[in-house]
């Protein structure tokens, strides 16, 4: 993959932006992940990183997700899912990152016997340093494993009860065919009621049914993913007029085979049918990049322009769950750079 010109690549790299799609699961290195795993004395399938890396190599959202699973076996203890936490906050305040909302996967440690407590307690400590170190801001977004059941899901809800406090919202993840969101009509109209935001991966792998019942049934603030709403074009209309932020991710779609090739990728489109998609990197350390590595890929694929790139970190900023002074504040930001950066070849 060429990089884009110089001077892309320089204005994306100081460009402020959040990030709304990451799973911090998803950005566990494979050097991390040998690290905890010895500290914890857990057996690992792999005798090195290379092969590790050379594992990454995946056809379909199931492929990944099944090495996924496995490597966060590792993670066990409070300190883990503080340094996994610390170590993603860095790369993102280095890319220009202000602010992420940040998912996990309770279900994923819980079912291995871990409490509720650990993942929950690491991360929010992680998140209270970099906002004191870094001045990175950053929410929490409690994901439902949608292979699972309904009845898991809630009593993940019911395990959460003492953080909700400290939990902005729900998503649902994981293996999306199969799997649609009415499945979870219930469990999220029960995190509504608890004053929880809701997003849910939709348009991944799945339809546009799919798109159509998390935006009808679980009633979203977000569709993560949402490619394939393309397909329909009453869909499209219905994103377009409800302003609904879309969280794109292009190099995972290009890893998991979502788009054939990152040239064809459908984020210039989303931006001139009057969608609001964002960048965003899902599972950075299974996918090859990190934000910046996000913007840089796709525009220097599809030929984005500056101005469309301050579209996009605009689009996370207005998109996240910041309060209105807040999301003016990194707007106001976003507007002084361009201002500053115009004129420069
Ligand atoms: N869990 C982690 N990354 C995911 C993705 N891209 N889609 C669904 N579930 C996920
Ligand atoms: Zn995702």
């Amino acid at each position: 993959m060429s990089e884009p010109s110089e001077d892309l690549s320089a204005f994306i790299a100081g460009l402020p932006k959040a990030e709304l799609h990451i799973h911090i699961e998803g950005s566990l290195e494979p050097e991390q992940m040998f690290e905890f795993a010895r500290r914890n004395r857990v057996d690992l399938p792999f005798a090195s990183v290379e092969e590790i890396r050379q594992a990454y190599r995946f056809t379909r959202l199931q492929d990944f997700l099944d090495i996924y699973y496995e490597g966060a076996r590792v993670l066990l203890t409070e300190q883990d899912f503080h340094d996994l936490g610390m170590a993603y906050f860095r790369r993102l305040a280095a890319d220009s990152g202000r602010h992420a909302e940040l998912f996990f996967d309770p279900q994923t440690h819980t079912d291995r016997g871990l409490p509720f407590q650990v993942a929950a307690d690491g991360l929010l400590s992680a998140m209270a340093q970099a906002e004191r170190e870094l001045g990175v801001t950053s929410k929490l977004i409690l994901c439902f494993l949608r292979h699972l059941d309904e009845d898991a899901a809630f009593a993940t809800l019911k395990a959460a009860e003492p953080w909700l406090d400290r939990i902005a919202g729900v998503g649902l993840d994981s293996s999306e065919l199969g799997h649609p969101p009415s499945k979870f009509a219930r469990v999220f109209h029960a995190a509504g009621e608890r004053g929880l935001k809701r997003v849910a991966h939709a348009g991944e792998e799945g339809p546009p049914q799919y798109v159509w019942e998390a935006l009808d049934i679980l009633r979203v603030d977000r569709i993560d993913h949402g490619n394939r709403a393309l397909e329909d074009p009453a869909l499209t209309a219905r994103l377009a007029a409800d302003g609904m932020t879309l969280t794109v991710c292009p190099l995972s779609n290009q890893k998991l085979c979502v788009v054939d090739d990152l040239a064809a990728h459908p984020l210039p489109l989303m931006l001139a049918l009057g969608l609001k998609p964002t960048i965003n990197s899902d599972d950075p350390a299974y996918f090859g990049g990190y934000l910046n590595a996000n913007y840089r890929a796709v525009a220097e694929a599809t030929g984005l322009s500056r101005e469309a790139l301050a579209t996009l970190a605009r689009n996370s900023f207005t998109g996240a769950f910041l309060d209105e002074a807040a999301t003016a504040r990194h707007v106001a930001e976003i507007d002084a750079y361009v201002a500053g950066s115009s004129g420069k070849a």
